[in-house]
């Protein structure tokens, strides 16, 4: 046999030993992920044992493959990082679509810097600024700062620990899931510390909200991504923080998920 269709036989017994597994564990209820899975894995090499194992682990597939898209961007992925969501798609396009003329933004708990990047690409001449407590993150980060031709300036900080100048944005999508919920399965691979925050989830986003007015110009804008059922405290405490004026903007499924404070 000819070493080019020797090759071709063992690609496609790979591909079938990957499909026999997935549908072992996941009982063919996921097949739209065994779609992605294999489309991803086409133009790569793999491992094939190593995938098979975090099939079996049931690994999201963003992980496995090592990347996944992102507003108009391709993001490299690791578990130090959250898997980027659609829903934070919206962020970015209402700040890119409604305060273009911000020159100074940060991005706080920058992950894999997929908002802060994006942001970056989409107005060029702002300066983004992308901080998180996780060194690990923030490798991840800068890997992914190379497709921007205007990067971001990413540094470690907690919270607002190791920032010392104002801004006209800042934006967050923080951790605000209740430590008393029960993580949904398809969380569990992902960093705890990216997810979970105390007082039913509300900690951080209370934090920022008191915390960023300080490092908000005059007219500056504060937006943040939150949880279901999560608006009113938040509104409460913007408006004890003397927010001017607050917005309350909905997911594609009509839910309130995101809020911004005016200074
Ligand atoms: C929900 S993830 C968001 C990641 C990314 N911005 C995104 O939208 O995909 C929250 C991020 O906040 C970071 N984080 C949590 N607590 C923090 C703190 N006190 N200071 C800075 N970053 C923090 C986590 O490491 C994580 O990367």
């Amino acid at each position: 046999m000819q070493r080019s269709s020797l090759k071709s036989k063992k690609i496609k017994e790979e591909l079938q030993s990957i499909k026999k597994v997935w549908r072992n564990t996941y009982k063919n209820s996921y097949e739209e992920g065994l779609h992605f899975l294999l489309d991803g894995l086409k133009d790569k090499k793999f491992l094939l044992e190593s995938v098979l194992t975090q099939i079996k682990n049931k690994v999201p597939i963003q992980y496995i493959l090592k990347n996944w898209f992102f507003y108009d961007g391709e993001y490299f992925l690791n578990p130090h990082v959250l898997i980027p969501r659609p829903e934070t798609e919206i962020l970015v396009d209402h700040i890119v679509s409604n305060f273009s003329h911000a020159k100074k933004i940060l991005d706080l708990g920058t992950g894999s810097g997929c908002i802060a990047i994006e942001i970056s690409k989409k107005l060029s001449e702002s300066k983004v600024v992308g901080i998180d407590q996780s060194e690990d993150a923030l490798k991840v980060a800068r890997k992914n700062n190379k497709q921007s031709s205007n990067p971001v300036n990413f540094r470690v900080s907690n919270w607002f620990s190791n920032i010392d100048e104002t801004f006209d944005l800042i934006v967050s999508n923080p951790p605000y899931i209740s430590e008393n919920d029960k993580l949904d399965e398809s969380l569990k691979h992902e960093p705890r510390s990216a997810l979970i925050s105390k007082e039913n989830g509300l900690s951080d986003l209370k934090e920022i909200i008191t915390d960023a007015y300080g490092y908000l110009q005059d007219n500056g804008i504060l937006i943040l991504e939150h949880g279901i059922g999560q608006e009113e405290p938040l509104k409460q405490k913007m408006l004890n923080n003397s927010y001017k004026k607050i917005e309350l903007i909905k997911d594609l499924n009509g839910i309130n998920r995101f809020i911004v404070g005016f200074k």
